[in-house]
């Protein structure tokens, strides 16, 4: 097991330093950024349907459930397409209204979650169109969709997904693109940009990886704390939501996601000198409405953990950390944003002796209801 860990204390560590190579390997042989060209034989092969396609539904559970989410605000956004996103246990056990029309997208890293296996089978029985995006080769859920698109990741072994949720993003991004490039609803040239900006991602996600000293010294300060709230907005919503998930799942601490904007709804009335809050605040997407919701959490007294583009000094004032990523175009930040909350919560767990790749009552995959 220390061999296949390849140096690293924990799979989990592993699998978050793999994300470089495991995006780059999403991609691989799939685009030719200089002719502008994505490859990608689920989808080519059934493009007429995915073109046609009048309503999206995005089944999944979990980690995978958020990275769906974050494919919504990139579809609706690129391809116009009105896009739902459902928990599998919940899908299958209401009566869905379900058209021919429609195109399910079905993600799941293992290929094996029960729920999500009914739930594609109830789709396909109401006649839509099931498209799969899977990590696993040949696993159950690959082989009963009518198509799909691998992610690569290769073995995802910590129980906590990690690389699962970037490489699911950059599928969904490249799908996203291909459709949006042949609907004519962005332009050429930014689809060449947004090519060209997907390539650069993998250096980008090291430069974010640099933070990992850093974030160790945070997680010291806060590893205590009872509670966290995370907070994103756009498609930094469902980062919020996938951070919290990550620290409660390894640390057993209680952390909710929530949208920055909606914690005047409720959540504020958490907000104390206990209270870490780490805020998504990149320069692109909503920044100064971020800002004024850091304000708010500072009038509170709660302790600020900042996730801001390199250089910002507005949220570096205001918050009590700051943990900078590179700077890239909105739709991919969550691809840079993920990564030090997914350090975070490991560092937090590794200080409170908690068992990081296997964590109690959990099971890699939930092939039960
Ligand atoms: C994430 O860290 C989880 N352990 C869990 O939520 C997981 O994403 C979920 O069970 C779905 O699994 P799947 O992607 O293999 O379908």
């Amino acid at each position: 097991e220390q061999i296949e860990k390849g140096g690293y204390d924990h799979f989990m560590l592993k699998e978050i330093y793999e994300q470089p190579n495991a995006i780059s390997d999403t991609y691989r042989g799939r685009i030719r950024v200089a002719e502008g060209i994505i490859k990608m034989a689920g989808i080519d092969d059934n493009l007429a349907k995915l073109l046609n396609a009048k309503r999206i539904i995005v089944i999944a559970c979990g980690t995978s459930w958020h990275a769906g989410l974050v494919a919504e605000y990139i579809f609706e956004e690129l391809v116009r397409i009105p896009v739902e996103v459902e928990y599998a246990s919940e899908f299958r056990y209401r009566n869905p209204v379900i058209h021919q029309d429609d195109v399910v997208i079905a993600i799941s890293q293992s290929g094996e979650t029960a729920d999500t296996m009914a739930a594609i089978k109830l789709a396909k029985e109401r006649g839509a169109f099931v498209f799969g995006v899977c990590n696993v080769v040949g696993s159950s859920i690959s082989r009963e969709t009518h198509a799909g698109a691998y992610t690569h990741a290769g073995p995802e072994i910590g129980v906590a997904s990690t690389k699962a949720f970037t490489t699911q993003i950059t599928v969904l991004s490249l799908i996203a693109l291909k459709l949006a490039e042949r609907k004519g609803t962005i332009s050429n040239s930014d689809f060449h940009y947004y090519l060209q900006e997907l390539e650069r991602i993998p250096e980008k996600v090291k430069d974010a990886l640099e933070s990992n000293d850093h974030i160790k010294l945070i997680a010291d300060t806060y590893k205590n704390a009872r509670n966290f709230l995370y907070l994103g907005r756009g498609y930094n919503f469902p980062v919020a939501l996938e951070g919290a998930l990550k620290l409660k799942e390894i640390s057993y601490i209680h952390a909710e996601g929530y949208p920055a904007a909606e914690m005047k709804h409720g959540p504020i009335a958490l907000i104390d000198e206990q209270m870490p809050v780490v805020v998504i605040a990149t320069k692109k997407g909503h920044y100064e409405k971020v800002v004024s919701n850091i304000q708010e959490i500072k009038s509170r007294k709660g302790k600020i953990i900042g996730i801001v583009t390199e250089g910002d000094e507005t949220v570096k004032r205001l918050a009590d950390h700051v943990i900078e990523i590179p700077e890239t175009i909105e739709f991919l930040t969550p691809l840079l944003t993920t990564i030090p909350l997914q350090l975070l919560s490991y560092h937090i767990a590794v200080m409170l002796g908690k068992n990081v790749d296997q964590p109690r009552n959990l099971a890699k995959s939930v092939t039960v209801e």
